[in-house]
């Protein structure tokens, strides 16, 4: 079922991007994508196999030679030519995200825009790259820091957000002046492949980008990625777990690393928050994407005296939600990924039900609508030996804990093992500042329940893993600095 395209070369199936050009698998297998809305095939790519990635890492090795001598400037013209051509194909990139996706029309151009302006943004950064004129400590040297780029990147990103994951790695990567093979997800392989074909237009040199697809070889590129000697950089976006083993095997040829990793955010509303922005905010933060963000409120601590007030106000507006195929009209909440999904979020659901939690929306899967469907649900008198407590839910479940004060709940947020964002409200500043300060997260939202910019540097701590994205520090992920040494420079001047 091919998609409805205004471009419908945008649609690329059975081949991947590598070296610029199109290519299939040297085996010639293929793998099906499916529409989480409908179970129907959407199209096959190609089952890429390590012998396939190292042609891409080839390549890409390649390329970097030419590419890392172009000036900022050049690089810079180049990001932004590609940042408008994803401008221009919005519509046709965002069908491709929510056919593949599920989220709704109205996220998945959201989601375009977001993805797009990583493009912008770095190529805004990619001319302003500076070293140090550094005092040096020994008599008559001189030294001085240049930044270069570290080389051949492999880049590793979810289905979450098939084009948003994608641009934030290759961007800064490009404006570095570093060269890419991207694994694309199995799930959602078109979008990335659009974004490539949009590379090619936009002149990219051959070799620079290299989009891989594959499903059931994923860990075998992974390895691939991980260990091969002429990548020097791995930056991957996904669960922790996966985020530990592909850290170990990078271990052996000592890869620089980016891991963006699980969260489980916890979101905190106290007694002096406006009730009703918090409301807003944790609807927001909980259920973007069907709550299949890593940044995503997993659990809401509501400080008693508000507790009631907010759990009532939060049920209606999710009551009020209409769940279904992401392309109808009206859709709000659209799919999750598949019904391996639906099953962990109905374990969660059943697990806080057991132990005392009270389901005051939704609780069940939708089989009417299909099997990766679930409905929006609350949860009230949530608990800490609850599952939700300490595992990520990564779905359309929010479970309201109760809490006393404000020390027992930062301890509680910072129980977690992860520390991604982490959400509060309070009008009280001086508990603004100690919260805030006090949370064990990479990113904090104060009043607000989304953090997402590309000008604010996106990372977490503990085991959410290393390594910022986007912002100005995003550039310096794919950089090394060099240092210069200029010995004999201080020689008296010649003459009278
Ligand atoms: C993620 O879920 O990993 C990314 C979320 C975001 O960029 O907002």
């Amino acid at each position: 079922m091919a998609p409805k395209l205004n471009d419908p070369s945008l649609f690329k199936t059975d081949v991947c991007y590598v070296n610029g050009e199109w290519v299939k698998a040297g085996s010639g297998k293929t793998f099906e994508v499916h529409d989480p809305a409908t179970g129907k095939l959407i199209g096959t790519c190609p089952e890429f196999t390590a012998k396939d990635t190292d042609n891409a890492i080839a390549a890409a090795a390649t390329a970097f030679r030419e590419f890392r001598t172009k000036t900022g400037r050049e690089r810079s013209k180049l990001l932004r030519k590609w940042y408008d051509l994803m401008m221009e194909n919005s519509d046709d990139l965002a069908t491709l995200i929510t056919l593949e996706n599920g989220k709704p029309l109205a996220d998945a151009k959201g989601e375009v825009n977001y993805a797009a302006s990583f493009f912008e943004w770095f190529s805004e950064e990619a001319p302003r790259v500076y070293g140090d004129t550094i005092p040096a400590g020994v008599p008559g040297n001189r030294v001085v820091t240049i930044k270069e780029p570290v080389g051949v990147c492999g880049l590793i990103t979810p289905w979450n957000f098939p084009a948003a994951m994608i641009t934030r790695k290759i961007g800064p990567a490009l404006a570095a002046g570093c060269t890419t093979v991207c694994k694309a997800p199995g799930e959602t392989p078109f979008t990335s492949l659009a974004i490539a074909e949009l590379a090619h237009r936009a002149g990219i040199p051959k070799g620079v980008v290299n989009v891989v697809t594959t499903l059931n070889n994923t860990p075998e590129i992974g390895e691939t990625l991980t260990t091969h000697p002429a990548v020097q950089k791995v930056s991957f976006t996904g669960s922790t777990g996966v985020g530990k083993l592909l850290m170990k095997q990078a271990s052996s040829t000592l890869k620089i690393l980016s891991m963006e990793l699980g969260g489980n955010a916890p979101f905190i509303v106290f007694d002096d928050a406006d009730i009703d922005t918090a409301v807003a905010g944790a609807i927001a933060s909980k259920f973007r994407s069907s709550g299949q963000t890593c940044v995503c409120a997993n659990r809401i601590y509501v400080q008693k005296g508000i507790y009631d007030e907010f759990a009532e106000k939060f049920a209606e507006k999710v009551r009020a939600f209409k769940v279904g195929n992401g392309f109808e009209e009206g859709i709000t909440h659209g799919p999750l990924i598949h019904d391996r999904a639906t099953s962990k979020v109905d374990d969660h659901v059943k697990d806080a039900e057991k132990k005392g939690g009270k389901v005051v929306v939704g609780g069940q899967k939708m089989p009417d609508l299909g099997s990766n469907f679930y409905q929006p649900t609350v949860i009230t008198g949530m608990t800490k030996d609850m599952a939700i407590a300490s595992e990520e839910t990564f779905g359309p479940v929010a479970g309201l804990f109760p809490f006393d004060t404000e020390k027992e709940v930062v301890d509680l947020a910072n129980a977690a093992e992860v520390g991604l964002a982490g959400y509060f409200f309070s009008r009280d500043l001086e508990r603004i500042t100690r919260v805030a300060e006090a949370l064990e997260v990479g990113m904090i939202g104060v009043n607000t329940g989304l953090i997402s910019d590309p000008a604010a540097p996106f990372g977490g701590v503990k085991q959410s893993g290393f390594g910022r994205e986007g912002s100005k520090y995003g550039i310096e992920e794919y950089q090394n600095i060099k240092t210069i040494t200029y010995g004999g420079m201080g020689k008296p001047m010649q003459g009278s």
